[in-house]
């Protein structure tokens, strides 16, 4: 967001939300905070409602009828996320609708080893690993592994959240990201032990400097203004370093090795 300097007003507000100060449903929001809420909530409905229409069709594909259940309960419990942020938006003005027909949620790069680094397009708000296509079973279970534990530790946060509607919300989204990635865990294990395991190393290879593109840079400072609202409690670096702990401990028990990976190699905004 803006690099100006915050003025005191927005200061004492600072002040007051760390002090416990929260926001309610219908009630006035400060403009600096409505700004950065409806930032983050855009970000969260486009990321769930791609999420949905990226793993949609697995429901077709998944090896075995009790997997082609599991992925529509998935794709199912993706959708409702996004209407339940959805819902939070139209409560701000927002015309979700709109946004959703001019926009191509469901646009997947065709590149398949395509890395895009921080770039993002415009006018659609989604984290960027929703741009690349899941083309395998194994790219399916990372994304459970890698991404819906991503969003498992950032939604974390928000459990906490200053915007009464949004934690409320996030209560039953989070306890539904917990099941996708023990799917992902479960088969990592299964297929790390099979004969898929060159092959599942090779797309973790691929997948891994994507998600933790979606932990965003380090350094930026649009991170420390969320905590300043309440809105997020720890920085992207706090975030990345439990997530990449945990994949890492998982990874070793799989035999599995996570390649090195450098934030200021990444391709950035233009
Ligand atoms: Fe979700
Ligand atoms: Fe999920």
């Amino acid at each position: 967001m803006s690099a100006r300097q915050y003025t005191e007003e927005e200061i004492k507000l600072f002040d007051e939300i760390r002090n416990g100060r929260k926001f309610d449903a219908g009630e006035e929001l400060p403009p600096l905070y409505k700004k950065a809420l409806k930032n983050l909530l855009w970000m969260q409905h486009d990321s769930e409602y791609s999420g949905a229409l990226g793993y949609a069709p697995w429901i077709e594909k998944a090896p075995t009828m009790q997997e082609k259940v599991i992925v529509a309960q998935i794709v199912k419990d993706e959708m409702r996320h996004a209407s339940v942020i959805y819902k939070l938006l139209e409560g701000l003005g927002e015309d979700v609708m709109s946004h959703i027909e001019k926009t191509e949620l469901g646009w997947k790069s065709p590149e398949d080893k395509a890395q895009i680094g921080f770039q993002r397009l415009k006018d659609d708000y989604r984290v960027n690993i929703f741009y690349y296509g899941i083309n395998f079973w194994e790219d399916f279970i990372l994304f459970n592994f890698l991404m819906d534990r991503a969003a498992g530790h950032q939604l974390e946060d928000t459990l906490d959240s200053s915007y009464l509607p949004w934690k409320k919300g996030i209560e039953g989204i989070y306890k539904e990201e917990i099941m996708h990635l023990a799917h992902g865990d479960k088969w990592i294990k299964i297929l790390a032990a099979s004969e898929k395991k060159d092959f599942l190393q090779e797309r973790l290879n691929i997948w891994w400097p994507r998600v933790m593109n979606v932990f965003g840079s380090t350094s930026g400072r649009s991170n420390d203004l969320y905590v300043n609202l309440g809105l997020k409690k720890r920085n992207n670096q706090m975030v990345r370093d439990t997530f990449v702990k945990e994949v890492q401990d998982m990874c070793e028990q799989a035999g599995l090795v996570l390649p090195e990976y450098k934030e200021e190699e990444q391709p950035t905004r233009q």
